[in-house]
């Protein structure tokens, strides 16, 4: 199988599970898929949201916990229901879709002229992935 040998050694930096090796536990008890969101280019835009949006599900809830609570709860609270005069994750969440929520944490939201900030230059892809996986968990019923 010594050509097999090669096309894995080729392609090796590109596919690591080539070798069956698992990845590393990174000791929150997440252990990522082979081609994990770390490992995809660094893009902007629609672009960066369509990978983003390819990898719902790799999110950490105990870093979107953390996250959320430095912040998004000044604004929707700590239990998501919403300070006033802002919205509650807790009843948006069922009607909207995790693309949806990651469009909305990317671009920020605006609508009725009371502003929620952008993140996509603050957060991370995966930051973006922890804060849906803590809200989606934590927010949403129906989940
Ligand atoms: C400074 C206050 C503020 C912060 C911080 C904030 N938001 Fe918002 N968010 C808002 C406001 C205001 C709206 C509604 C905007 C509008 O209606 O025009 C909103 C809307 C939303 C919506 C859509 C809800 C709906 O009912 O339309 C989601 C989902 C959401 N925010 C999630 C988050 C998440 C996740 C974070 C943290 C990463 C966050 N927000 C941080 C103020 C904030």
């Amino acid at each position: 199988m010594r050509s097999a040998g090669w096309m894995c050694l080729a392609a090796g930096l590109a596919l690591a599970a080539c070798n069956g090796t698992d990845p590393v536990d990174t000791g929150t008890g997440y252990v990522p898929p082979p081609t994990t969101i770390s490992s995809q280019p660094d893009l902007t835009g629609a672009d960066r949201e369509a990978v983003i949006v390819n990898h719902l599900g790799e999110g950490g809830v105990p870093n979107g916990e953390a996250l959320y609570a430095r912040d998004c709860a000044q604004c929707h609270a700590d239990d998501g229901t919403g300070n006033t005069g802002f919205p509650s994750l807790v009843d948006t969440l069922p009607t909207i879709t995790d693309a949806q929520l990651v469009h909305i944490m990317l671009t920020g939201f605006d609508i009725d002229g009371v502003d929620m900030p952008a993140y996509d230059t603050s957060y991370t892809n995966k930051q973006v992935l922890d804060v849906v996986a803590y809200c989606e968990t934590t927010f949403n019923p129906s989940n």
